[in-house]
């Protein structure tokens, strides 16, 4: 009931105040926004000290009835009574602690904009008016944010290029009153202008300029605003960039290469996002041997070449180029002329006057030495036939750095020629260039010269030149005391020739001479041969025993006329207890070498040399094995005296008696010796005419010689075996056997 009574006082207290509008005062403005709290200041201080509140009323538009009341008339304005009307009962609550106080309504809607009174009572004081206008604010919608072609952006946009332009709209709808639109880079306001459709859609469309790349991951942000009490509702984009390299480095460029050797080179680049890709060129070829890898998240890409060069590489341009793939003509490339270093390559060559095919002796030669080397060569090195050459201006060689002069070429200045170079990464020869100089036949030396044979024989004659062309027309003549014919039936080959003979008489005996002729001239000095009458060979002589083992022994004699025919030699060994034939050997030479003899055996060697005219007279030795038993026994008994001091008594006795022996038994050597000395010099005297029988015979006549020759006796009756040579096992050589056998047997 009070309360009723109090509202209808109010209600025309305030209508009549309203009416009058003496006491409103300033009107303040208020935003308030949708949902949200919003306080409405009312000063309620006492203009005096001693007076106090007593009733506050708040008025809503035209509206008579209060919406809420402060009644403080029965006590403080602390302890005063709140109520509402019930619109707002829930919503409002005047707070007078605040200063100014002031009502507070929450949960906001737009109903709620006007205007509000605020009517304060005091208990002295005349009543105070005070007026809010509220007014109601609507938040725009989120903004849209869309590139230039309409497609919405989340979060990210791009990846653009590098120097992209770009264009960002940012559109946002609705909101009261109407939002600024507004574009900001990272904190940096960029675009202010907005404008608004008749929809009431608020945009900004926002011009990027060319995107660089310190724009990467740079936050665009579009602010809408329509108040100053509520934070702007903003939208941003993150800018993702492709980047084009910026930097190339390459590791070891413009250094020389050398040839040959595995080279790696290292390409960096940086800047680049995606990761570059980096290739290598030579010219305009991809190179394939890198291997690549990416540092740094991806900012550094790192390509290494493994690379061989060669000779052929030199001022080649060798690149490294690096690419953003994603961004058309990005490449950037850095590259050089490549440089190499390598051995001298040689080449030799004739003067370029000269033809090779027809230097003849007497002509001047040029030889040049082409050299190509990096660094220079320090010294060239002249070679013919491995011997170094110098210039020598008697001698007709001259040496100028690349080139060599032969002045008046002699035969024999044939041969190769090489020149060599050496530069710090080494030396190298040249081809071997082969000089062939033409010349006039020779007798090539070392030919059979005599010629021996029978009557009535045919015998063929061979002569040899060397000359150049080796087209030689061939002549031969013979030539004895009496006459000079010249033979025309003879047969040529190239630089051979064979004339064929068959004497008759002793007018046909003689010297043959034979030359030739080819393109270059006429043999000088013509071959001599000489066609003698022919004989078996002589003996050979001059034995001598080269080696000596248990098994083995080794001979060598001098080889005497070969009877002006080829000769050949025999070695008959035969062992003298065993009656027995150990060995038999032929050979070319007068050399022998017998091996797989029993040790310790006495043998009768024999040797004589046979052509085709028969055979000589023979040389017959007597030799020994080297004792192998002998030397294993006086080792056993030295072995044992170390041993035995007992022993060593015993062997002094012993050794004593056999001495005692051995000197009776030399007494009586001696006196048979004297006896022997005489006969020794008639068996001298039949044996050479035994062996000139021998000589008349035929091999086999040999054999026969000896079948009766009975090796075992003639150890007994040394007086029996003829010609017999003494060998002392100790000596290696062998005197001649006629003075030995003499030494030997008369000693
Ligand atoms: C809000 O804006 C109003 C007028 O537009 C101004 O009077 C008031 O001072 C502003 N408040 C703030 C906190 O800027
Ligand atoms: C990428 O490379 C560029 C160019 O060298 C450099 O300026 C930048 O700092 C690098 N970025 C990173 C993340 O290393
Ligand atoms: C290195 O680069 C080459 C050429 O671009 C490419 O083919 C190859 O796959 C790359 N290799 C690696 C390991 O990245
Ligand atoms: C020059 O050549 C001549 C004739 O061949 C020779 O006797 C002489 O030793 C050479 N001189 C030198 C310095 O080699
Ligand atoms: C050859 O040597 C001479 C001096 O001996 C020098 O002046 C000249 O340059 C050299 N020629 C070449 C092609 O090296
Ligand atoms: C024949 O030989 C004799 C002496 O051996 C010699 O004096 C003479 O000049 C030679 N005759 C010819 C034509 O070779
Ligand atoms: C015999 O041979 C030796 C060496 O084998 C040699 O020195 C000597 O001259 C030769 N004697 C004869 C006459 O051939
Ligand atoms: C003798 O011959 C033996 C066996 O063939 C060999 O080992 C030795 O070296 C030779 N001695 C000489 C001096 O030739
Ligand atoms: C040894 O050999 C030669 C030729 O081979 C032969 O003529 C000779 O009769 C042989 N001597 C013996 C004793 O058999």
């Amino acid at each position: 009931m009070i309360h009723q009574l109090l509202s209808v006082y109010l209600i025309i207290c305030h209508s009549s105040a309203l009416s009058s509008g003496k006491e409103a005062s300033t009107t303040v403005k208020v935003n308030g926004i949708v949902g949200q709290e919003v306080a409405l200041p009312c000063n309620i201080s006492p203009p005096t000290l001693d007076d106090e509140v007593a009733l506050v009323l708040w008025y809503k538009d035209e509206s008579s009835t209060p919406i809420y009341s402060l009644d403080a008339r029965r006590g403080v304005v602390g302890h005063g009574k709140h109520s509402s009307s019930d619109n707002y009962a829930t919503r409002t609550y005047f707070s007078t602690v605040s200063k100014p106080a002031t009502l507070q309504l929450t949960a906001v809607t737009a109903n709620d904009e006007g205007s509000y009174t605020c009517r304060v009572d005091f208990r002295k004081a005349r009543t105070r008016y005070s007026e809010i206008t509220l007014t109601i604010v609507v938040l725009p919608r989120k903004p849209r944010i869309t590139d230039g072609k309409g497609d919405l952006i989340h979060k990210v946009a791009g990846p653009y290029n590098e120097g992209d332009r770009l264009v960002l709209l940012c559109e946002s709808e609705g909101g009261n009153p109407l939002p600024s639109l507004t574009w900001w880079k990272e904190s940096e306001l960029i675009d202010e202008s907005y404008e608004v459709t008749p929809q009431k859609i608020t945009f900004n469309q926002l011009h990027v300029p060319p995107l660089h790349r310190n724009d990467l991951m740079v936050v665009f942000t579009c602010r809408a605003s329509n108040n100053n009490i509520s934070l702007p509702i903003s939208s941003s984009v993150k800018i993702d960039l492709n980047l084009r390299p910026v930097q190339l480095e390459i590791d070891g460029a413009y250094e020389p290469l050398i040839s040959g050797r595995l080279t790696e080179l290292e390409c960096r680049t940086s800047g680049s996002r995606p990761p570059a890709v980096i290739t290598w060129w030579k010219e305009n070829r991809k190179l394939k041997r890198t291997k690549n890898w990416t540092t740094h998240n991806g900012n550094i890409s790192i390509s290494t070449l493994t690379f061989q060069p060669s000779l052929e590489d030199s001022g080649k341009y060798l690149s490294c180029r690096a690419e953003n793939p994603e961004i058309k003509e990005s490449a950037i490339e850095n590259g050089w002329k490549l440089e190499i270093h390598h051995v001298p390559v040689l080449s030799l060559r004739l003067g370029s006057k000269l033809r090779h095919s027809h230097i003849q002796e007497g002509y001047d030669v040029y030889f040049e030495c082409d050299i190509l080397a990096n660094p220079w060569v320090t010294n060239i090195v002249w070679k013919f036939e491995r011997k170094e050459l110098s210039t020598n201006t008697s001698a007709g060689i001259i040496i100028s750095n690349q080139s060599l002069v032969l002045q008046k070429v002699h035969r024999s200045m044939r041969g190769r020629y090489t020149c060599s170079a050496t530069n710090p990464l080494g030396n190298s020869v040249s081809n071997p260039f082969h000089l062939k100089i033409q010349y006039a036949p020779l007798c090539r030396t070392g030919q059979k010269s005599v010629y021996g044979a029978a009557r009535h024989e045919t015998i063929k004659i061979f002569c040899d030149v060397e000359a150049d062309p080796g087209d030689v027309k061939f002549y031969w003549r013979f030539n004895n005391t009496k006459e000079v014919l010249d033979i025309t039936t003879f047969e040529s080959k190239e630089t051979r020739s064979k004339a064929t003979f068959s004497p008759t008489g002793a007018a046909d005996y003689g010297m043959v001479l034979c030359w030739g002729k080819n393109s270059i001239g006429t043999q000088k000095k013509p071959c001599l041969f000489h066609l003698v009458p022919a004989g078996p060979p002589s003996s050979v002589s001059n034995c001598s025993l080269q080696n000596q083992t248990e098994h083995s022994i080794e001979l060598e004699c001098s080889e005497g006329y070969d009877g002006g025919l080829s000769q050949h030699f025999v070695m008959e060994v035969h062992d003298t207890k065993l009656h027995k034939l150990r060995a038999n050997l032929t050979s070319l030479e007068s050399r022998f070498y017998v091996t797989g003899l029993p040790p310790g055996t006495d043998f009768v060697v024999i040797i004589y040399a046979v052509n085709a005219k028969g055979r000589s007279h023979a040389v017959i030795l007597r030799t020994r094995t080297l004792t192998f038993l002998l030397k294993q026994s006086q080792e056993e008994s030295l072995w044992q005296m170390t041993f035995s001091p007992v022993l060593i008594v015993l062997v002094a006795v012993v050794a004593g008696l056999v001495l005692l022996a051995c000197l009776i038994v030399l007494g009586l050597k001696t006196r048979s010796k004297l006896h022997r000395s005489k006969d020794t010099k008639a068996v001298k005297a039949d044996a050479s005419d035994e062996h000139e029988v021998v000589n008349n015979k035929n091999i086999n006549g040999v054999g026969e010689t000896f079948k009766g020759w009975e090796p075992v006796e003639s150890e007994k009756h040394p007086a029996s075996v003829p010609l017999l040579l003494q060998v002392q096992t100790s000596s290696p050589t062998l005197s001649n056997p006629s003075e030995t056998s003499e030494t030997a047997l008369y000693e």
